[in-house]
């Protein structure tokens, strides 16, 4: 294994691993090396037997990140049975639409809740073992839409603007103290999150004639940057926000 992305004995935790864009990474943070903890609500057996396949160490741990009140009790069970955590995704995330002059505000606080004030909370709470241990990894997933205002998601664009802000300010206080923050922003992606988009011929057609490589990307696509940010291979590198886009924000 190249050393540069070697990520052997260091320990990931993904949030919303057990499927979509967040199983992948988790399998491609495994396949560098890495034993891997899946964060996320209901996680199949079938995810962590697949991250064993790696010869890594892996668990499930089922949890609502709606429940913020829970973190710190979160963050010591992992580092009881873990020893430490290396390595955050913060991948978890929702997605509600409605137009914007009738968007509920509980729809609001939801999107938020998750997209937002959990991603913050869990840096904050991992982040501070990171300081203390002199190292660390944070990755959180952006959107195209922490660049961009979309359409009748008023909640979900706020919330990845945000995302990709707070990488920066986090960055900016950590860096010195060996803790890299920095995201990911998915073009779009062939995921669950956008049946809605895929099956809508007009909206299908239009977001493919925009992106330049003429194709949705997959879950797949994203291994290569979440494991370039987890690893040594991005030491220098703070505070960006990485496109996995198909070409699509340059256009
Ligand atoms: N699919 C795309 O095109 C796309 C594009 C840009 C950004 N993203 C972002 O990438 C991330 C993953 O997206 P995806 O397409 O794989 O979505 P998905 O809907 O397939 O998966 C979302 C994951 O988040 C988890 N999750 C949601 N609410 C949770 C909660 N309350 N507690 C615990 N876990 C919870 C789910 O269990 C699931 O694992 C999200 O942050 C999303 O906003 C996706």
């Amino acid at each position: 294994m190249n050393q540069l992305f070697d990520l052997t004995g260091k320990v990931a935790v993904v949030t919303g691993g057990n499927r979509g864009l967040g199983k992948d990474i988790a399998a491609g943070l495994a396949e560098s090396g890495a034993d891997v903890v899946v964060v996320a609500r209901n996680v199949k057996p079938e995810v962590v037997k697949e991250l064993h396949r790696y010869g890594v160490n892996a668990k499930g741990i089922n949890f609502d990140l709606q429940h913020t009140e829970q973190f710190d009790d979160l963050v010591s069970q992992i580092i009881e049975e873990f020893g430490k955590v290396d390595i955050l995704v913060n991948n978890a995330g929702v997605q509600k639409r409605h137009p914007s002059v009738d968007f509920p505000k509980e729809d609001w606080d939801f999107v938020m809740n998750i997209n937002t004030n959990a991603v913050f909370l869990l840096c904050q709470k991992f982040g501070r073992r990171m300081i203390q241990q002199g190292s660390g990894k944070i990755i959180n997933m952006a959107s195209m839409l922490s660049f961009h205002g979309g359409f009748t998601v008023p909640a979900y664009a706020a919330s990845k603007g945000a995302v990709m802000q707070f990488t920066k300010s986090l960055a900016n206080e950590w860096a010195e103290q060996g803790v890299n923050v920095n995201a990911i922003a998915p073009g779009y992606m062939a995921t669950e999150m956008n049946t809605a988009l895929i099956d809508d011929e007009t909206r299908n057609k239009e977001i493919l004639n925009r992106i330049p490589a003429k194709r949705w990307g997959e879950p797949k696509d994203l291994r290569g940057a979440a494991v370039f940010l987890a690893s040594p291979a991005s030491d220098y590198i703070h505070g960006f926000t990485l496109a996995v886009d198909g070409g699509y924000l340059g256009r």
